[in-house]
């Protein structure tokens, strides 16, 4: 698996990652968390490239998953049902799908884990996942947005349906190709208000019980997502002390 090729995440392969750190004392190993839409997949890609690490998201399996057309196994479809109504996937089916690929998380680059943990059991279990390698969370990253810039980047997602690079609408106005591959544009099934609104109620649900479990062991570290992602990611590395 090469750096940022996400195929070893996205089949559950065990595979290690060849690809070292941008410097050895940058590999870092972090969780974002945050709103439906507050930004974490594109800051994902931003910190992955500044800091030579895998960008790793649940979500993004379950839409692997259902690119399958049927293949899937019995309990991926079954998470796909919750997917697509906007409710949480159980915490048994994340956690399997997620231990089935422990050989990304030992990626000597490190990696970004975007949208897992999102539930306290989770988050036990990720560090009960890790401390059997000898691995540690450096931080869990929380963006911070008002709803109604929320609810705006996400009713404007648009994502290439063939490469997955994510778009807002503030960029490709009527364009409906992916100005990296050409691929149509889409919206996400579950970017429509009626999975929105259950979305946003499973977030508030879960949000604080986990923001508390990081701060408890003193991970947690919050960074307002206003503003252009260049400008977040900035303020991200200023919170998380690391300068260039
Ligand atoms: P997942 O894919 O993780 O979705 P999510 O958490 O709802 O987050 P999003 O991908 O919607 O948003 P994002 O924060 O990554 O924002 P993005 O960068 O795209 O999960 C989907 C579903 O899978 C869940 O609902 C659940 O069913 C299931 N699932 C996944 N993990 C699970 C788990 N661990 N447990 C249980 N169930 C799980 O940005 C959004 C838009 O804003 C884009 O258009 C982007 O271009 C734009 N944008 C980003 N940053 C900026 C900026 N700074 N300024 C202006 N626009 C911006």
């Amino acid at each position: 698996m090469s750096m940022r090729d996400r195929n070893a995440w996205l089949k559950g392969g065990h595979s290690q990652c060849n690809e070292r750190p941008a410097s050895p004392l940058r590999r870092v190993r972090f969780v974002l968390l945050g709103a439906p839409g507050v930004g974490k997949g594109t800051q994902a890609d931003l910190l992955a490239r500044y800091f030579g690490a895998c960008h790793l998201s649940t979500g993004d399996i379950f839409r692997a998953a259902r690119a399958m057309n049927g293949s899937a196994s019995r309990a991926l479809q079954a998470a796909l049902e919750f997917m697509k109504r906007g409710d949480l996937v159980p915490d048994e089916t994340v956690l399997a799908l997620v231990a089935e690929r422990i050989g990304c998380l030992r990626c000597q680059g490190g990696f970004l884990l975007d949208g897992f943990p999102r539930t306290v059991a989770q988050a036990e279990a990720l560090d009960v996942l890790l401390a059997g390698h000898q691995l540690q969370l450096d931080a869990a990253v929380s963006y911070e947005l008002p709803l109604n810039k929320i609810v705006a980047r996400l009713a404007g997602r648009r994502t290439c349906s063939a490469c997955k690079k994510v778009y807002h609408l503030d960029q490709v106005g009527e364009s409906e190709a992916c100005v990296n591959c050409g691929g149509k544009l889409i919206q996400r099934e579950d970017d429509r208000p009626e999975s929105i609104r259950v979305r946003m109620k499973a977030f508030r649900q879960a949000a604080q019980p986990l923001a508390a479990y990081y701060e408890s062991r003193h991970l947690l570290v919050s960074v307002p997502a206003e503003g252009a992602p260049e400008a977040v990611l900035q303020r991200t590395l200023d919170s998380l002390r690391i300068h260039s």
